[in-house]
């Protein structure tokens, strides 16, 4: 059977050997706190491409010390951080996978020893600090260590940077208005609240001309937050300042209780792409690669973003091909004990 899942995907002169991607997830793992790439991260990254994996995206890379949640976090705020990453994508690469990171500031939700800032002074809950409403000259010195981080990225021989936008982490926390309270231009109306986001992206497009995601929560699950319908609108706009894709997930900018089954943010993902007319990659509770073929055979993403199951399953590309009643190429060194 000709799959879709196992059909090449190209985007601005990269293409992707298939529709599989790692979507990011925090390791913490830096133990000496200092943000750079141990040989932990080697060795799990490369054994997701060494399992045939398209597009492996790093986990949430934080852009200032501030902006980690917590003090083992990835880091990209300084030139000491590139030669850990090199040595990641080279890896990532050499074993056939493209090399995405997953660029990031927590803000009101860094669980740090020193202070936190966020766009208005509201703790997520009580087990959270409350963070220092940002100065304008904050938010430009942010705004800076996004961009300064593109150009690491570059150099550090990435194929994708994906801005992480969701999750209730900082820039999500300028786009919803239960966490942004600001009276400036950077709060109020939903352009206002988008500004930071522009900022970003504009910023880093200034040292990035490759392709372009945004990680985002298309419904904070409140009365009073974002709905699918504002990311409708925001995801045109996103699309208008050259943003190649939208990773669709949802909730966490404020606490909420959330009804979780199998492909449950998928819909999200299928009325950004029509609404706005982007692309978009599916998440959350996809585990099989019929589930994977259906959502891209019916036309309701374009890429499958895959969590948990890759850490349960380094391999399964493999799997959801046997599933699919396809075979995929093995590692040359791997080609006795592939097929089935
Ligand atoms: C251990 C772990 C760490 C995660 N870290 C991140 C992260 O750094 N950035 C992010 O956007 N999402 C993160 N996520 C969310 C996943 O990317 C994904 O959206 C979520 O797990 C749902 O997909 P799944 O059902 O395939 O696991 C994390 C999830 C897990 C399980």
């Amino acid at each position: 059977m000709e799959t879709k899942l196992f059909s090449p995907y190209e985007m601005k002169g990269l293409t992707l050997k298939n529709r599989i991607v790692m979507a990011p997830m925090c390791m913490y793992s830096c133990e000496k706190e200092d943000g750079i790439v141990t040989d932990w991260h080697v060795a799990h990254y490369t054994s997701r491409a060494v399992g045939q994996v398209g597009l492996i995206i790093l986990e949430a890379t934080a852009v200032t010390p501030q902006g980690r949640i917590s003090h083992q976090d990835l880091g990209i705020w300084s030139d000491e951080h590139v030669a850990g990453l090199t040595r990641l994508t080279e890896q990532i690469k050499q074993n056939g996978a493209a090399a995405g990171i997953q660029l990031a500031h927590a803000g009101r939700k860094a669980a740090l020893r020193d202070e936190i800032i966020a766009p208005s002074a509201l703790a997520f809950d009580e087990n959270y600090k409350e963070p220092k409403a940002m100065t304008v000259e904050e938010i430009k010195e942010t705004v800076e260590a996004f961009k300064l981080a593109a150009e690491r990225a570059k150099s550090a021989g990435f194929d994708v940077i994906e801005i992480h936008a969701a999750h209730g982490y900082l820039i999500n926390q300028f786009l919803s208005p239960l966490t942004n309270k600001r009276e400036d231009e950077y709060g109020g109306s939903p352009e206002n609240r988008f500004r930071f986001l522009q900022e970003v992206l504009d910023a880093v497009k200034t040292k990035w001309d490759g392709p372009l995601f945004v990680r985002v929560s298309a419904s904070d699950y409140h009365d009073d937050g974002l709905t699918v319908e504002d990311y409708v609108t925001m995801g045109a706009w996103m699309k208008d300042l050259g943003v190649h894709l939208i990773d669709v997930s949802s909730g966490a900018v404020v606490p909420a209780r959330i009804k979780v089954y199998p492909g449950y943010q998928v819909k999200l993902a299928e009325k950004i792409k029509h609404g706005a007319d982007v692309a978009t990659g599916a998440v959350g509770l996809i585990t099989t690669g019929i589930q994977a073929e259906e959502i891209l055979q019916n036309d309701r993403a374009d890429l499958i973003f895959i969590a948990r199951e890759l850490l349960r399953d380094p391999y399964w590309p493999r799997t959801a091909a046997k599933e699919l009643g396809t075979s995929i190429e093995p590692p040359k060194q791997y080609s006795r004990g592939w097929l089935f």
